[in-house]
């Protein structure tokens, strides 16, 4: 049985779950118009999904991440990756990135869980992850989250160092032996700014 602390920690993340858009205090900043780039970002609960929407972020998953699966223990498998991908609390947005994420109990505290953040190869390098990252950031603590949590893998020496420049640390319960880190960040230091 849990405790009552773990129970209002549910109860914390199912609410902010069953908002219809928790992006919706945040309207003004669901843009990046910067370094040659406009991007508007849209959120969409996966059940909302076109099917032509689903395909176009499943492919870019497997351009961006299968070759990189594929050497690692988890290996790809594109039916698993597609039914987490679409799981009824997922959200993703645009085609030029996308971010799926959802409000969760992790070690007993709310967070919001990042599953993915993947930005197209030819707009990388222009501030567009930094600028999400931001946004997700300003999201979760809006909502009361603990932290913001996410899994990368120690192959990924470039992406790691992207999360450790935004301030993300190795959770403590982060296994010391695995092929992947737990990385967690405790508080915004990012400023977001409209652009
Ligand atoms: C990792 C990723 C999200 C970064 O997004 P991005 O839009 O290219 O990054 P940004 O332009 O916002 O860069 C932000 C900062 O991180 C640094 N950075 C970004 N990618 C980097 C890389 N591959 N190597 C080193 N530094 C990097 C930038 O130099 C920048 O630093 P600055 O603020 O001092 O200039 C993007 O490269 C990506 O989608 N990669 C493939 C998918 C993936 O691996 N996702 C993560 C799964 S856990």
């Amino acid at each position: 049985m849990n405790s009552p602390k773990v129970n209002m920690s549910i109860q914390a993340a199912k609410k902010v779950n069953g908002l219809a858009d928790p992006t919706k205090p945040f309207s003004s900043f669901m843009k990046y118009n910067k370094n040659d780039l406009e991007v508007t970002f849209h959120f969409i609960k996966a059940p909302a999904m076109t099917t032509f929407l689903k395909d176009k972020v499943f492919s870019m998953i497997k351009d961006n991440m299968m070759e990189t699966y594929k050497k690692c223990p988890w290996g790809w498998n594109g039916k698993n990756k597609r039914a987490e991908l679409f799981h009824k609390d997922a959200s993703d947005n645009s085609l030029a990135a996308f971010v799926h994420f959802r409000f969760d109990v992790e070690n007993l505290i709310e967070v919001l869980y990042l599953y993915e953040i993947q930005i197209e190869k030819n707009v990388r390098g222009k501030g567009l992850g930094k600028y999400l990252m931001s946004l997700l950031e300003t999201m979760a603590f809006h909502y009361k989250m603990k932290r913001i949590v996410l899994t990368v893998l120690k192959s990924e020496v470039d992406v790691v160092k992207f999360y450790f420049s935004l301030q993300y640390e190795i959770e403590s319960y982060s296994p010391e032996d695995a092929f992947y880190y737990i990385l967690s960040k405790k508080k915004k230091t990012l400023e977001l700014t409209k652009n």
